[in-house]
């Protein structure tokens, strides 16, 4: 009897770690893979698709190297710019499950509450004093001011959130443990998805005026 229901357990166990496995980035197989340009590049994140590797005798140096980091991309109007570095832009990190990033902060600048679904991540701050945090699922925040030199660790799907509170730009460099981590912000999912708004009204207590403000501030068509 007590055999039997061991054996049970173990099983449910064993579903349980498998299915933790299927649900990460898979083991590569193979050293690398560079996708194969015949097939065309890997272009929607939300929906990754798998392209053929090229073959790996036409691999070059040049498919591991990445230049694209040097300096800053363009800034949002809050003073926020973002160089996210995974497959689709840099094809030599396809099924090696990892990905990174480069954000620059104005002085005063945020990057808003968000999080990515599928990867946790490191941030390294290369430049200037940043306050982040992340909340965890009990909504109890972990915050502080971190300076160059620091790192913080941002556990997957948790929202995190970060603001330039030193006298300079700030530079981060933020890598995830998937190729293809996603990423959604807070304010656009939430007022600019097209959510109903008598929803929204009653989800934050706000007026309809109050909810068209938020809705015309986080419209994706205009929203840079
Ligand atoms: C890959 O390239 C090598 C060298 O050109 C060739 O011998 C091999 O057949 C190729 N493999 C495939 C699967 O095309
Ligand atoms: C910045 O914007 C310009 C003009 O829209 C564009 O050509 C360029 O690729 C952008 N740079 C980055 C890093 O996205």
């Amino acid at each position: 009897m007590y055999l039997r229901l061991l054996v049970i357990l173990v099983i449910v166990f064993l579903h349980g770690h498998v299915s933790i496995i299927m649900a990460s980035d898979p083991d590569p197989i193979q050293d690398f893979c560079i996708p194969n340009p015949k097939f065309g590049s890997i272009k929607t994140l939300a929906h990754l698709s798998i392209l053929p590797c090229k073959n790996s005798s036409e691999a070059t140096t040049d498919d591991f190297v990445f230049s694209g980091l040097k300096s800053s991309g363009n800034f949002t109007e809050t003073g926020l710019s973002t160089i996210p570095v995974n497959p689709t832009v840099f094809p030599g990190l396809n099924t090696l499950g990892m990905s990174f990033v480069r954000a620059d902060l104005k002085v005063g600048a945020i990057n808003p509450p968000h999080f990515h679904p599928r990867a946790t991540e490191i941030t390294y701050v290369v430049q200037g004093s940043v306050y982040s945090g992340f909340v965890d699922s009990s909504n109890r925040v972990f915050a502080r001011v971190i300076e160059q030199g620091e790192v913080m660790v941002f556990p997957r799907g948790l929202m995190h959130f970060q603001m330039n509170v030193g006298k300079k730009p700030a530079m981060v460099f933020g890598s995830f443990n998937s190729q293809n981590p996603g990423s959604q912000k807070i304010p656009s999912a939430i007022f600019g998805s097209g959510i109903d708004v008598e929803l929204l009204e009653k989800a934050f207590g706000l007026s309809p005026k109050q909810i068209g403000t938020m809705r015309r501030r986080f419209d994706p068509k205009t929203l840079k």
